[in-house]
């Protein structure tokens, strides 16, 4: 099979011939019609982000795909079905607190690295090998659709996010960083999860305007500003009501101050959940604030395994519409294209993809 191929980081992605994926028990292999790049897939290759990932690899976080060959475990999937591959790998070894692998991107821990080891390869080749669970059927769509299927994999992020804090319909949210490519799906998932409204919070006053045009009176956007309390007061006027949840998915460049301005805008027994790559300071949170008002803080990381068939059920139904995203295609002969066209065009609703076939 053709693939593209990582060598060494910071050299350009070379198109091979590999060997086709061999099945094992407990796998999927899968015909990859579409795979997503990540804006910042560019830093990851070049080994900036120093992401784990052992080297040569075909890289390539998740696809849509059709089933060629299935294991002897799996007792639904067919040859031929149309899947999401999730590169949420988990190991099935420790239920509790399995190591975790996004394949095709980093192995994340050292845990992670035994797993990467054996789903080594990502989605940028004409066929990949999965976990058979990380194949998640997601019904018959028209091929000329699946690249913008691909947006699951940015969807999934803050749907994963909002499951983790028990978001309900009715319920008021604040996505912090709502600006950005994984922000502006959490508005869109909040929406589509029946949030009575959205406070959308972040710098670019063009990118708010554009959400306020897309989803109407439902979100209510915030400029930041950079000071904290004024900030914050405006967060409150703004929300019809008391904040029931927040969710921050702030980059690595941003600060712990800008995540405590949202976080402590959510309300006496209110959940927070921290998604974004914020590095530098602690979030110097006040302890008795937290305790008084019995806040829930956690992190997240991804997405539980069943968050997918509920967002194909969210697209499916309508209260998601794809057609937000607007779609940039590429072969795979052009993949290192790709890679510099999704970071010379990252923002909201935009995505770039490979298309192996
Ligand atoms: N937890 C998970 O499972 C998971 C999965 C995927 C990604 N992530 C993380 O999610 C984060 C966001 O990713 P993304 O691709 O959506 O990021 P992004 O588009 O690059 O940035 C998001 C937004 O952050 C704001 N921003 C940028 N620089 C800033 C700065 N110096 N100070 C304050 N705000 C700044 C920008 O909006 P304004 O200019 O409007 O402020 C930007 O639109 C990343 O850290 C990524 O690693 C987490």
């Amino acid at each position: 099979m053709k693939a593209a191929v990582l060598n060494a980081f910071g050299s350009p992605l070379a198109i091979e011939t590999l060997p086709d994926p061999l099945l094992g028990t407990g796998e999927v292999i899968v015909d990859v019609v579409a795979s997503r790049v990540l804006a910042y897939a560019n830093e990851v290759l070049s080994g900036e982000r120093k992401y784990l990932m052992e080297l040569p690899m075909v890289p390539g976080p998740g696809a849509i795909g059709r089933v060629r060959t299935i294991g002897p475990d799996a007792t639904r999937l067919r040859p031929g079905d149309w899947v999401y591959c999730d590169p949420t790998v988990r190991s099935r070894d420790d239920a509790l607190s399995p190591d975790i692998a996004l394949q095709g991107l980093t192995a994340g821990s050292e845990g992670g690295l035994h797993l990467q080891r054996y789903f080594h390869d990502g989605a940028w080749a004409e066929q990949m090998r999965v976990p058979t669970e990380n194949a998640i059927p997601i019904g018959d769509i028209d091929e000329k659709d699946a690249a913008r299927w691909c947006a699951l994999g940015t969807l999934l992020v803050p749907h994963g996010g909002f499951l983790a804090a028990q978001f309900q319909a009715g319920e008021i949210a604040l996505v912090n960083g709502a600006t950005g490519s994984f922000g502006s799906a959490a508005v869109a998932v909040a929406l589509g999860m029946g949030a009575s409204c959205v406070v959308a919070t972040g710098r670019n006053e063009q990118a708010l305007a554009d959400l306020t045009r897309r989803f109407g009176a439902r979100v209510r956007t915030v400029p930041m500003r950079g000071q904290e309390a004024d900030d914050r007061a405006r967060i409150l006027q703004a929300a019809p009501g008391p904040i029931d949840c927040v969710l921050d998915i702030l980059p690595p460049a941003a600060n712990a101050v800008q995540v405590r301005t949202a976080i402590m805008a959510v309300r006496p027994y209110g959940r927070v959940v921290l998604m974004g790559g914020v590095g530098g300071a602690g979030l110097d949170l006040p302890y008795s604030w937290m305790m008084r008002n019995c806040i829930t803080l956690r992190g997240q990381w991804m997405y539980p395994p069943h968050a997918a068939i509920l967002m194909t059920g969210l697209i499916r139904s309508g209260l998601i519409n794809l057609d937000h995203f607007e779609v940039s295609a590429f072969g795979l002969d052009r993949a290192n294209e790709a890679v510099a066209h999704a970071a010379a065009n990252s923002g909201p609703f935009k995505m770039t993809v490979i298309q192996p076939r």
